[in-house]
């Protein structure tokens, strides 16, 4: 007769999480929370559901979550005055078991909207009532087990304007087009209504270095709090490109002048794409600008939170958004960790012990 004299664990010196001699080897959680960073990901409600590998990885590496796409307007509120919860509930009940903090995400943005509320006739008012009814409801449902919120997501262009979208037929987003300018002050001071304990932020993308978006997000955000708008933080969502990454000391620079503002500083939404296939060289340099923006985050204090849009390549939106572009994740489809993880685990040891 065959008998296994070898422990389990002895067999899975290469197994993600778990180390030879049977230790559970550092996770990116396990280092972050006592440093006390959020180190988050965002989470697609149908993965969740379907797999449990995904589940088993999401809870060991990760102590914060957001919806991809399950608080977004046209998943909550699919039909006028129907309000539909359960992809919120099944987020924040995972989030709850494992002990993991919840971003919301995100309740004004142009985009991800549904039909009935793009497509309405609506008068400035209606509109307005339309806002506060979503966000009243929303943060309601959501007091005490969602921390912060993305209340205005994608307001301003470079230039200042207003960020349009693409909707079909017409000529940009309801908000843009009936409101105007006064919508993103709206929202903020209808979700400070609603709930006065939550954090509200502003959540954008390509203004992460020192751009021209740089300044006038900056300078939006200065008037803004200047005339009393409930702002606590702001969001970078970190959309990066291997071909033209962010630079690590324009992110400090630009963390650093907004949190002299008193904000908070979330990274969002970070994932850096390459174009398809990746060598070892592209894996190694991504690796290496993960850790870069990981210790400028944790070398100033405004910046608590650190989230990646998506953590496996199993389940990511960049193929579908980027054409010929990938592995954009520090875990493979595999699940198995890419060397991005092992040089953010550096990034949070070194920080351990310094
Ligand atoms: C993306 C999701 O990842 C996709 O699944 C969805 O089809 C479109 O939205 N900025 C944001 C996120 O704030 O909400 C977007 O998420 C990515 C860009």
């Amino acid at each position: 007769m065959f008998i296994v004299l070898l422990s389990p664990m002895a067999l899975l010196p290469w197994f993600p999480g778990v180390a030879s001699g049977g230790e559970a080897a550092p996770s990116l959680r396990s280092l972050a929370s006592p440093l006390e960073l959020s180190i988050g990901t965002c989470v697609n409600g149908r993965t969740l559901r379907s797999d449990g590998e995904y589940r088993r990885v999401l809870a060991r590496e990760f102590n914060s979550v957001t919806s991809e796409n399950g608080m977004k307007w046209r998943a909550i509120q699919p039909r006028r005055g129907e309000f539909d919860f359960s992809r919120a509930d099944a987020l924040m009940e995972f989030a709850e078991e494992n002990g993991m903090a919840v971003r919301g995400h995100t309740l004004v943005w142009h985009s991800y909207n549904p039909a009935w509320l793009e497509e309405g006739e609506w008068s400035p008012e209606e509109l307005r009532g339309l806002m506060r009814e979503h966000i009243f409801k929303t943060l309601d449902h959501c007091r005490g087990r969602v921390y912060c919120w993305d209340v205005v997501n994608e307001a301003w262009t470079e230039d200042g304007g207003l960020q349009k979208g693409t909707v079909t037929g017409r000529s940009g987003s309801v908000w843009p087009r009936i409101l105007g300018e006064e919508y993103v002050e709206l929202a903020f001071r209808l979700a400070r209504e609603a709930d006065p304990d939550v954090k509200l932020f502003y959540n954008d993308f390509g203004f992460e270095g020192m751009n021209a978006k740089s300044e006038t997000v900056y300078a939006k955000l200065k008037a803004s709090l200047a005339k009393g708008v409930p702002i606590d933080g702001v969001g970078l969502q970190m959309h990066v490109s291997l071909d033209d990454p962010v630079k690590p000391e324009e992110l400090s620079a630009n963390i650093r002048r907004l949190g002299e503002l008193g904000l908070e500083v979330h990274i969002t939404e970070l994932d850096i794409r390459i174009k398809e296939p990746a060598t070892e060289e592209d894996l190694r340099n991504q690796a290496r600008l993960f850790s870069d923006y990981l210790r400028v985050c944790l070398e100033d204090e405004a910046c608590p939170s650190f989230t990646l849009w998506g953590f496996t390549d199993r389940s990511s939106w960049i193929p579908g958004f980027f054409e010929g572009y990938g592995s954009a994740a520090p875990f493979g489809r595999d699940l198995n960790p890419k060397p991005a993880h092992g040089a953010m685990l550096e990034v949070l040891r070194e920080r351990l012990e310094s």
